[in-house]
């Protein structure tokens, strides 16, 4: 198979056709991100995760049903133990037969130097990596435990392999906020693309989301007074909108599921890393797959993705107010970002 339309698409109920999924390989991490994650996470016992030959047979019936795009995510996907294995037999049997238009990745970087010359030679072409600052210490201080200069390799490493580099920065009021146009200005110097991420309320955190949620149409304001935006088309089959920024010839996106949602053209659902399959970031609605495929093997695989596409709901109702409860109990690493 390769571009032919698959015999039984993903459609959900609102007529939005799933071509997307994100897979979390691990809820594990080395980092603690404050916005992502409490101090003293409890990740889970490694017998909950999913096999390698469990995600892979989960994907294969999303491929035969027309997914076309996937990323690997997590937790941190690169601190699962030889992720590279799963990476080959993913690009052996989708990307090398054309049945996939892109696997990629969302990773924090820490294990990039070690594995990107290898990501590149599988077909991997573009990363993105999660860089909310250049200041070693706020560094630190956001990430809890990671080390700039190792994250900065990692990026180097990328882009030296060939890959296409994107960076996700998530937008922290009182944070980073005065840091984004020299982010800004870095990353196009250095042929990296930007993309601005709204903080969402995903899992209880040690601080209250309302002092730190910055929207991004401020954020876009404040850039359009120094520099000169166009909007333009590209989409890459995720939520961002992009502008290409005059002055340095570079893009930058913005994700802003909260001042602007984008529900009405989802394209994604998102399987964590025990096997459960949420329709959207924001909302409870799941389905076991890891039940479905012990269950019923392949058939019960596409009976169980037929039922996702009847719960799949509209869209989320992020919001952050003082003292509001999270949208969902679950943080960002359990969902997979
Ligand atoms: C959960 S991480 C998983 C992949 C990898 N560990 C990384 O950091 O890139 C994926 C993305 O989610 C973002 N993220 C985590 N928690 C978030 C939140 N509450 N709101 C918005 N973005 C969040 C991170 O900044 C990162 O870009
Ligand atoms: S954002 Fe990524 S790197 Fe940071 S704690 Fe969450 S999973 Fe780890």
């Amino acid at each position: 198979m390769t571009n032919q339309a698959p015999q039984r698409p993903l459609v959900d109920s609102f007529g939005r056709h799933v071509t997307y999924l994100r897979v979390s390989v691990t809820d594990r991490c080395d980092f603690r991100c404050t916005y992502c994650m409490g101090e003293d996470m409890v990740f889970l016992p490694k017998s909950e995760v999913l096999s390698f030959e469990e995600i892979q047979a989960v994907i294969g019936a999303f491929v035969s049903r027309g997914v076309r795009k996937v990323r690997l995510t997590g937790g941190e996907p690169l601190v699962r133990r030889d992720i590279i294995k799963l990476i080959e037999a993913l690009s052996d049997r989708h990307l090398a037969r054309g049945e996939l238009d892109e696997l990629t990745l969302t990773t924090n970087g820490s294990q990039l130097a070690l594995h990107a010359g290898r990501l590149a030679e599988l077909g991997i072409r573009r990363v993105n990596v999660s860089l909310d600052t250049l200041d070693g210490d706020k560094f630190r201080a956001i990430t809890r435990r990671g080390r700039l200069p190792q994250v900065l390799d990692g990026i180097y490493a990328a882009r030296d392999a060939g890959l296409a580099v994107k960076l996700n920065m998530v937008a922290i009021k009182n944070v980073n906020e005065e840091e984004i146009v020299p982010m800004l200005e870095w990353a196009h110097s250095e042929g990296f693309e930007l993309t601005l991420i709204e903080e969402m309320p995903l899992g209880d955190v040690s601080f209250d989301r309302a002092d730190t949620h910055l929207s991004l149409r401020t954020v876009r304001d404040r850039l359009a007074e120094r520099f000169t935006l166009t909007p333009i088309a590209k989409r890459t089959g995720g939520p961002a909108r992009y502008m290409r920024i005059e002055q340095t010839g570079g893009t930058i996106g913005f994700i802003t599921p909260l001042s602007h949602n984008f529900c009405e053209s989802c394209n994604r659902v998102r399987l964590t890393c025990t096997g459960q399959l949420y329709m959207c970031l924001g909302q409870e609605d799941r389905v076991d797959l890891r039940a479905a495929l012990r269950d019923g093997g392949r058939e019960g695989l596409d009976a169980a993705l037929d039922r996702a596409m009847i719960l799949k709901p509209k869209g989320h109702d992020f919001v952050i107010e003082r003292r509001s409860a999270p949208a969902v109990g679950r943080h960002m690493s359990v969902t997979g970002g």
